[in-house]
């Protein structure tokens, strides 16, 4: 009804909308006031975390691409090892698992099939699960060892939107928390991290804030047929994400991937006016990665392509490539998913409108897929 989607037409734009919140949620009482981690909820003794020589994620969907985004966060913070595996093939490849081995499986519903089978092959083989969930009680978190709730409230909305953003928040949390039980790189830098953690919420409510252009950039491409998504390092995984939620929403074509891998294949694919969408990284800290991006935008756009730029403010280097410019506040670079995400899920929702499909449920899917 009207009334539980509180005055939005869709729910999936009452949780796009409810994301500041959500992350807010996420972050409660779980950084205490000195800046310290205080996770007491993830029931895994000490002893065991100090002693964990691999991380491996398990997870589907957007919540794989949670996964992908944390692999980065996790071995910067922490310095172990960490493979994100899809969970639908991840028992199927015989895994090297053992008492060492932390597996994380991340799950909005706690119901998904794949997933389930899969902690429950990591468990078979000994290893620890910490399972990343938003539902209360549901299977996925009881079948695991320990459990890291993500606030996000009921999402209702097939599209999976307010549960990523709070699916990182989680894994980030995991990440630092290793990182201070390990005593690794245990310094300025997470320190930082966890202050600007706090602030990030505030940072997602400016980015809702700004996106009636993007809504419009939308509406004007409704009659294509193919939407590229390209990104670097943690950008990568954000045009992964971008790109599904285009697929099951706007019903077209879109694939994301590696700006590096462009020259390798995927340039073949840019024509005349194809629009693609591009995730820059922040020109401060990783300067590299911003420029290699910036040449990337350079050659698909000098091919005809229609580049729609997401890059932080005050980023000036990408305005005369840009023929569409979407700005994000700045950020550390791990936690630019975080804001970067934001204008992908406003532009997929209006996208759908535009086509006259059904935002909350999109043909041939369900909210949770509990078969395997
Ligand atoms: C996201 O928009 C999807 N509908 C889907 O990929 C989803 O993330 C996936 O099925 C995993 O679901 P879960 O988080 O409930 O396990």
């Amino acid at each position: 009804s009207a009334a539980e989607k509180g005055g939005y037409d869709y729910f999936m734009l009452k949780e796009i909308a409810e994301q500041p919140k959500a992350v807010a949620d996420t972050l409660l009482g779980r950084i205490d006031a000195s800046g310290a981690l205080s996770l007491d909820e993830v029931r895994i003794p000490v002893a065991e975390l100090r002693e964990v020589d691999k991380v491996v994620i398990v997870a589907c969907g957007t919540a794989f691409h949670a996964g992908l985004i944390a692999k980065y966060a996790i071995e910067h913070w922490t310095r172990i090892p960490c493979e994100v595996e899809l969970a639908s093939e991840f028992r199927y490849r015989d895994p090297i698992l053992d008492a060492r081995t932390l597996v994380i499986a991340i799950s909005q519903s706690g119901e998904t099939m794949d997933t389930l089978m899969a902690l429950r092959h990591a468990r078979e083989q000994g290893a620890r699960v910490l399972a990343v969930c938003n539902t209360n009680g549901s299977t996925i978190p009881r079948e695991s060892d320990a459990v890291l709730y993500t606030h996000a409230g009921p999402e209702v909305a097939v599209a999976s939107t307010k549960a990523f953003l709070t699916q990182l928040v989680a894994c980030y949390l995991v990440a630092l928390y290793l990182g201070q039980v390990r005593g690794t790189k245990w310094g300025d830098e997470i320190q930082a991290v966890v202050r600007d953690l706090s602030r990030i919420s505030c940072e997602v409510e400016r980015v809702l804030e700004t996106m009636e252009p993007v809504r419009e950039l939308a509406r004007s491409l409704a009659s294509k047929n193919t939407v590229l998504f390209l990104g670097r390092h943690v950008g990568y995984p954000v045009a992964l994400e971008g790109a599904l939620k285009l697929k099951e929403l706007a019903y077209m074509h879109a694939e994301g991937f590696a700006a590096g891998e462009l020259k390798h294949g995927p340039i073949a694919l840019i024509e005349e006016d194809l629009p693609v969408v591009v995730v820059v990284p922040s020109p401060r800290g990783r300067s590299v990665l911003h420029d290699k991006i910036v040449s990337n935008i350079q050659e698909i756009r000098a091919r005809g392509a229609r580049t729609i730029v997401i890059a932080e403010e005050g980023d000036e280097t990408v305005v005369p490539y840009a023929d569409h410019l979407i700005r994000i506040p700045a950020t550390p670079t791990l936690l630019q998913p975080l804001v970067a995400t934001v204008p992908l899920q406003v532009f997929a929702c209006e996208l759908a409108t535009a086509r006259g499909n059904e935002v909350d449920q999109p043909r041939n899917l369900a909210k949770s897929v509990t078969v395997e």
